[in-house]
C-alpha cells in the first residue's frame, strides 16, 4: 500500500470509530418525535425545542425531515438525521411509520449498529415495540432502553424492569435509576458512580435541562426517603444480575436502562453520552460469502430503502444506502453488484446541493441518499474498485395482509402489470402468484395494511392504472419447505399456497386455528417460520 493509501485507511477507520448509527424503536405515542428533537437539541443542532411548540408544529418539524433541514440547515436525508456530538458523529435513522408499520421499518434496522428502545413509563412493552424488538433480536442488534415520561404517573421502575426479563428475556442493567416515583421526578441516581443527578425544569422543556450532581450523602440529606428508595431498588436489581457489563449488551442479551422525560429534557444528555461511550461503532460487515468486508476496503454500501416522489414535481426516486467500507465521495462512479452496471453518483450533487454538503463525503456508518436512482433496488450492493463485493439481500418478512389486485380498467392492464412489478421490486409490497390464480391477478402481501394504500396510490398516480383490491382472509404465513407438499395445503378454502417473486413458497392460513388443524391432519407437513413479523 502506498503512503497515501495507508493514510486513507487510517482515516476511514478513525472516522468509522466516531460514528454511532442507531434507530429508535417504539410504539406510537411513546415519544419518539419528542426524543428525536431533544437529542438534536442536546447536540445543539437546534437551539430551542420551544421553537416547535404544539403538536402540529412539532410534528411538522420532526417528521418532515426535509422541512427541518431547510429550517435548521442541518444534514438530513428523509431516512437519517446526522449531527455531531462532541467528537462523535451521530446517525439517527428514522424508523418510519406509525400507522403504516411495514417492511420499510424493518429494513431500516438492517442499516443500524444499535437501537434505542423507547418505552412509555405507564405502558411498558407495547405491541409495535415488541415486533421491532423481535427484529433487533433476530439481527443481534444491541438495544439501549430509555423509559420515558417519568414526569407523570406511571408504573414502578422495578416492575418495568421485571417486564423486560419476563416478556422478552432481556436482562436490564440500569445505568440510571429514577429518584422519586413516576410523576414526582426529581432526578436520577447514576448507577455507575452512585451520585445524584438533579434536574431543574426549564420552561416547557424548551432548552436542555439544567443538571446538578450531588454526592450520595448530600442527596440523602436533601432528598431523604426518595433517595434511599432509589438506592435500595437499584441495588436490588444489580444484585439480581443487573450490574453493567458490556459483553451481554453487545451480545444483545442484556440492555442498559435509563429513565427520563423527553418532553422535559431530563435524562436525554445521559442517553447521548451512553450512545457515544457504549453503543457499538460500525464493524466489518459480512458479504454474501460470509467474509467480513474490512472498513478500510474500497467503498461499499447497500441500499436499504428506496423512496419515490419526495419531490412531487419531479417524481424522483431516492435510494438510501448505508456505507459499509471506504469513503463515499460525491460524483464517484460505483458498480451495482446486482446488475454489474456502473452507477454515477453525480446526481446526488444536483439534488442535495449545498444543504446536504456533508454528503460530499461519507464514511462507514453514514447514510447516503442517491437521487435519480431508478436503477437501484432495496438490497442492492454498490461498490468501487476490485474485487466485486455483494452483501446478503435484505430479508422479506412474514406478511399478514393479503389482497388480490386487478386493473380497474382493463385497457390499462399493461401499465398495471408494469406497475405491480415495479412496486414488488422496490419492496413496497410483496407480489405472490400461483398457477391456479393465473398471472392476471397477482396477490399483494403486506406486513402492514397501509402498504396497500401506498401501492394503490402509486399504481394510479405513477402508472395511470387504478387497482381493484379484494382482500383475502389469510392472516398467517408459513414457509412451505417441501414443494411436493403443496397440494396438501393448497385447498383454497382455509389455506392456500402462493409463490413469492424470490421463489419462496408461502403457505397461507386464515388463522392460527386453521394452521393447527392442518398440522394435526398432516403431521408430516414441513412448515418453517418466516422472519420476524406478524404472527
Ligand atoms: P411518537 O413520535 O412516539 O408518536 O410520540 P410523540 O413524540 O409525538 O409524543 C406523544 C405524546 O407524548 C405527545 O403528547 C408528547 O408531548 C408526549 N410526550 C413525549 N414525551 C413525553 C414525556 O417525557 N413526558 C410526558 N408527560 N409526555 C411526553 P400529545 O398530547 O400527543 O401532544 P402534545 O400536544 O403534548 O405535543
Amino acid at each position: 500500500m502506498t503512503a497515501a493509501g495507508q493514510q486513507t485507511a487510517v482515516n476511514v477507520v478513525g472516522e468509522a470509530a466516531r460514528r454511532r448509527s442507531f434507530a429508535v424503536i417504539s410504539h406510537p405515542d411513546a415519544g419518539k418525535s419528542t426524543l428525536t428533537e431533544a437529542l438534536a437539541l442536546h447536540a445543539r443542532v437546534i437551539s430551542e425545542a420551544g421553537a416547535v411548540h404544539g403538536k402540529a408544529g412539532r410534528r411538522g418539524v420532526v417528521s418532515d425531515w426535509l422541512a427541518m433541514e431547510q429550517a435548521r440547515g442541518i444534514s438530513i436525508t428523509s431516512a437519517a438525521l446526522q449531527f455531531s456530538y462532541g467528537d462523535a458523529v451521530i446517525n439517527m435513522l428514522d424508523t418510519p411509520g406509525h400507522a403504516d408499520f411495514s417492511e420499510d421499518t424493518y429494513r431500516v434496522l438492517s442499516a443500524v449498529d444499535s437501537a434505542v428502545m423507547l418505552l412509555d413509563a405507564a405502558k411498558g412493552l407495547e405491541p409495535q415495540t415488541l415486533k421491532l424488538f423481535d427484529v433487533c433480536r433476530h439481527r443481534g442488534i444491541p438495544v439501549i432502553t430509555f423509559i420515558n415520561k417519568w414526569d407523570r404517573p406511571g408504573r414502578e421502575a422495578l416492575e418495568l424492569c421485571d417486564e423486560l426479563v419476563e416478556r422478552i428475556g432481556l436482562q436490564p442493567m440500569p445505568l440510571t435509576w429514577p429518584v422519586g416515583e413516576a410523576g414526582q421526578f426529581r432526578g436520577v441516581r447514576d448507577c455507575l458512580d452512585g451520585t445524584f443527578v438533579r434536574y431543574a425544569r426549564t420552561v416547557g422543556g424548551a432548552t436542555a435541562a439544567a443538571e446538578e450532581r450531588l454526592t450520595s450523602d448530600r442527596a440523602h440529606a436533601e432528598v431523604g426517603a426518595d433517595w434511599l428508595r432509589a438506592e435500595e431498588e437499584a441495588d436490588l436489581l444489580v444484585a439480581s444480575g443487573g450490574d453493567f457489563d458490556p459483553a451481554p449488551f453487545f451480545a444483545a442479551t442484556a440492555t442498559p436502562v435509563l429513565f427520563g422525560s423527553a418532553v422535559l429534557n431530563f435524562g436525554v444528555r445521559h442517553l447521548l453520552d451512553v450512545l457515544v461511550e457504549l453503543a457499538p461503532r460500525p464493524t466489518p460487515r459480512q458479504d454474501a460469502d460470509g467474509e467480513p468486508r474490512r472498513l478500510e476496503a474500497p467503498f461499499s454500501a447497500f441500499v436499504f430503502k428506496v423512496q419515490t416522489g419526495m419531490d412531487p414535481a419531479h417524481r424522483d426516486q431516492i435510494a438510501f444506502a448505508r456505507v459499509c467500507s471506504g469513503v463515499f465521495e460525491r460524483g464517484m462512479v460505483v458498480t451495482n453488484a446486482t446488475t454489474g452496471r456502473p452507477f454515477a453518483t453525480k446526481y446526488a450533487q444536483q439534488m442535495f446541493g449545498q444543504q446536504r454538503s456533508t454528503l460530499d463525503t461519507a464514511y462507514p456508518g453514514d447514510v447516503v441518499g442517491l437521487v435519480n436512482a431508478t436503477a437501484l433496488r432495496v438490497g442492492d450492493t454498490l461498490y468501487s474498485g476490485k474485487p466485486p463485493v455483494r452483501f446478503p439481500g435484505l430479508p422479506s418478512f412474514a406478511p399478514a395482509h393479503f389482497a388480490v389486485a386487478r386493473p380497474a380498467d382493463l385497457g390499462r392492464a399493461k401499465q398495471f402489470r408494469k406497475g405491480v412489478e415495479q412496486l414488488g421490486s422496490e419492496g413496497v409490497v410483496q407480489v405472490l402468484r400461483s398457477d391456479r390464480r393465473g398471472d392476471a391477478a397477482p396477490v399483494l402481501a403486506a406486513v402492514g395494511p397501509m402498504q396497500f394504500e401506498v401501492a394503490a396510490h402509486r399504481l394510479e398516480t405513477e402508472f395511470g392504472a387504478r387497482a381493484a383490491l379484494e382482500r383475502l382472509p389469510y392472516t398467517v404465513a408459513r414457509h412451505l419447505d417441501d414443494p411436493a407438499q403443496r397440494t396438501l395445503v393448497d385447498t383454497g378454502r382455509r389455506s392456500e399456497v402462493l409463490t413469492r417473486a424470490d421463489g419462496t413458497d408461502l403457505a397461507l392460513f386464515i388463522d392460527q386455528h386453521a394452521l393447527g388443524v392442518m398440522r394435526r391432519l398432516h403431521p408430516e407437513l414441513a412448515l418453517g417460520s418466516l422472519v420476524a413479523g406478524a404472527d
